[in-house]
């Protein structure tokens, strides 16, 4: 829209004038800058979001947001391990599929998070007695059952979570007592048999505060690709703070670059509060220095090779349903809309981030 449209526009709202045809002025100038007319699906790059089965089934703002602004979705909870397979016989789709179907309706790219992580993992898993074979029989089962019901709907999944601690060594989860370390390239191998469309990711966090642990993952995943082990990309989750440097946050994504993997952002949030002070309050100060810290975050993932951009994915929608507060049991503002479905300074740092 052209200045001087858009001065005409505000001036004839302001007279009220009656019999202007609004159905044909987008967006109304007055209640929508036009500086925010685009949405988070015309980034030019995928942008998603971790969505949430029961608040997309019981609240229609909510969902209306989902709808309205990504272009790709991942479930927040619906495909873990513990949702997904609550008895060794037993598998509840339910919520997946309510969310796989509300994505295709609407036209979204679906990743699928997660098929391996030492959390979220149901009793019938933790008790489990069997030896090595059964215990490889368990991974090889859960992975290809779920890659393969969703076959040709998931466009990429997160195959292996968060297998390294912060000091750079191997989680002692069950996978790594009950099978070893090399259980993660047999789970890539597994889940590309059941679906060989589909993009193979691992997924951890912390890329951008410990060096030790950033070097053990591109050392796992350099290997996996040398080895022709098949994997397709590298998931920084990127839960950060707004006082988090650039320069750190720089480093994790150009040495995620330089492994040749596509890159996902793949649970950005940015917390106010990371010290825990019980009685924060949110400020225009605090949320101007978030909207900063999303514009050179999306802006730096936005010079890296477009091949190699994935997408950004944020972890959930508003700050009413952000499991910050709820994990860290603190109050915190972490994600770009209010918890009125408002969109909050940090959104526009997101538009801002690709001009
Ligand atoms: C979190 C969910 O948001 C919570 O609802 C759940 O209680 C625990 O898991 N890293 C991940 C995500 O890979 O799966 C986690 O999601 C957040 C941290």
């Amino acid at each position: 829209m052209t200045k001087k449209l858009f001065a005409a526009l505000v001036l004839a709202s302001l007279l009220g004038c009656a019999n202007m045809d609004h159905t044909t002025l987008m967006p109304d100038p007055v209640t929508t800058p036009p500086s925010n007319s685009a949405t988070l699906k015309d980034m030019p790059f995928p942008f998603g979001a971790a969505v949430n089965a029961s608040l997309l089934r019981s609240n229609a703002s909510y969902k209306a947001l989902v709808v309205k602004e990504f272009s790709s979705i991942t479930a927040e909870n619906a495909m873990k391990f513990g949702t997904l397979h609550p008895a060794e016989s037993t598998y509840n789709w339910t919520d997946a599929d309510e969310i796989v179907a509300l994505a295709q309706a609407n036209g979204k790219r679906i990743h699928g998070h997660t098929l391996n992580w030492y959390k979220s993992l149901p009793t019938w898993v933790t008790n489990f007695q069997g030896d090595t074979q059964a215990w490889e029989n368990l991974l090889k089962t859960h992975i290809q059952t779920v890659v393969g019901h969703f076959k040709g709907k998931v466009a990429s999944w997160d195959v292996v979570n968060e297998a390294f601690e912060d000091d750079g060594t191997y989680r002692n989860s069950i996978w790594v007592q009950k099978l070893g370390t090399d259980y993660i390239a047999r789970a890539f191998q597994y889940a590309r048999q059941a679906d060989p469309d589909a993009l193979l990711f691992y997924n951890d966090y912390g890329h951008e505060y410990s060096t030790a642990k950033r070097t053990a993952i591109l050392n796992l995943v350099t290997s996996l690709k040398t080895r022709g082990i098949p994997i397709d990309g590298l998931g920084l989750q990127m839960h950060t703070r707004y006082n988090q440097t650039d320069a750190n946050i720089s480093a994790a994504i150009t040495s995620a670059v330089a492994t040749g993997l596509k890159v996902h952002i793949s649970e950005l949030d940015i917390a106010l509060n990371p010290d825990n002070n019980q009685s924060l309050t949110y400020t225009a100060s605090l949320a101007d220095q978030q909207a900063a810290k999303y514009k050179s975050i999306v802006k730096m993932y936005y010079a890296i090779p477009k091949a190699q951009q994935f997408g950004i994915t944020i972890w959930n929608v508003t700050d009413g349903d952000s499991w910050i507060p709820v994990e860290y049991n603190r109050p915190d503002w972490p994600l770009p809309f209010d918890r009125n479905y408002q969109r909050k300074a940090a959104y526009q740092g997101i538009l801002d981030g690709v001009k």
